[in-house]
């Protein structure tokens, strides 16, 4: 028998429907997402991989109309990571089609929300028919002032902050700047993020689908101050009610930034 001293608390997972938001809250102006689950999804329904990753596109639509309707300004979703050139080929290259599909059915509705779409990541080493793909929606959309749709695409953090470091170490040895300008300003516009106005480059809410809990190299500066939200649900299933959850969650949160609260400082 296994004596427990100290009760275990049961770890409190808000899931779908149980938390409502309050519109008259502020909302998070940027959410980001790590869409994660689609091959289990496909599992348990025995069917191959990829079917979790179709169903995961229809996902990403639902939940870019439903984020720019409640007035989220930024929705970064986390579609492939530089790590994921691991999986098979056959899977691999289903994901890279995805993009094209996605676009080729998607465009006119993201014209008519008035969603921008962005792209960050390592672009340069997708094949060239997924390129064309997010060059062709980037353009399209490049006119459109509503939520900033970005697609994590080939994209990882650690790469990302070394490619940043490079960029400003660069920019010393030509004597563009001086090691004492360095600040998280100077390294936030360096980052792949840099494209978005200062005070929305960071997310305020990161949810993380299918029960794993952890960043996968996932936005390692921005997110020092986010607040973390983890669902069980599986992204295909992911709907507009979980998101919602999560922002009633986060309304919950009390962000500190390390200060105190506002009656402990009286
Ligand atoms: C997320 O789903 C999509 C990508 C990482 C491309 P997964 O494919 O990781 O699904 P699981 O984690 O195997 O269920
Ligand atoms: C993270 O999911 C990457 C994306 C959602 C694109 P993974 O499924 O690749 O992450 P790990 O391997 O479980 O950490
Ligand atoms: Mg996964």
């Amino acid at each position: 028998m296994v004596l427990r001293f100290f009760p275990q608390k049961e770890k409190y997972t808000p899931e779908k429907s149980q938390l409502t938001f309050d519109p008259k809250q502020a909302i998070p102006k940027h959410i980001a997402i790590i869409m994660d689950g689609n091959g289990r999804w496909a599992k348990n329904r025995r069917l191959p991989r990829v079917a979790g990753h179709k169903e995961g596109m229809e996902t990403v639509k639902k939940i870019t109309k439903h984020a720019n309707r409640l007035g989220v300004k930024v929705l970064t979703l986390y579609a492939f990571s530089t790590e994921n050139w691991k999986r098979p080929d056959d899977e691999v290259n289903f994901l890279m089609q995805l993009p094209v599909d996605f676009f080729d059915t998607f465009v006119p509705e993201l014209i008519e929300e008035n969603v921008q779409v962005h792209v960050m990541g390592y672009e340069q080493y997708l094949p060239a028919h997924t390129q064309d793909a997010v060059k062709r929606a980037i353009e399209q959309t490049a006119t459109n002032d509503g939520l900033v749709l970005n697609f994590a695409l080939n994209y990882g953090s650690r790469a990302e902050i070394l490619t940043a470091v490079k960029g400003i170490a660069t920019e010393v040895q030509n004597n563009h700047l001086a090691v004492e300008e360095i600040d998280e300003t100077v390294m936030g516009n360096h980052l792949m993020t840099g494209f978005l106005p200062e005070d929305l480059r960071d997310p305020e809410l990161v949810i993380r689908t299918s029960g794993e809990e952890r960043i996968s190299n996932f936005l390692l500066w921005q997110l020092a101050y986010s607040e973390l939200f983890f669902t069980k649900a599986l992204w295909p299933d992911f709907d507009g009610e979980h998101l919602e959850t999560a922002i009633a969650d986060f309304q919950k949160r009390n962000r500190r930034f390390g200060g105190l609260d506002k009656e402990e400082k009286k």
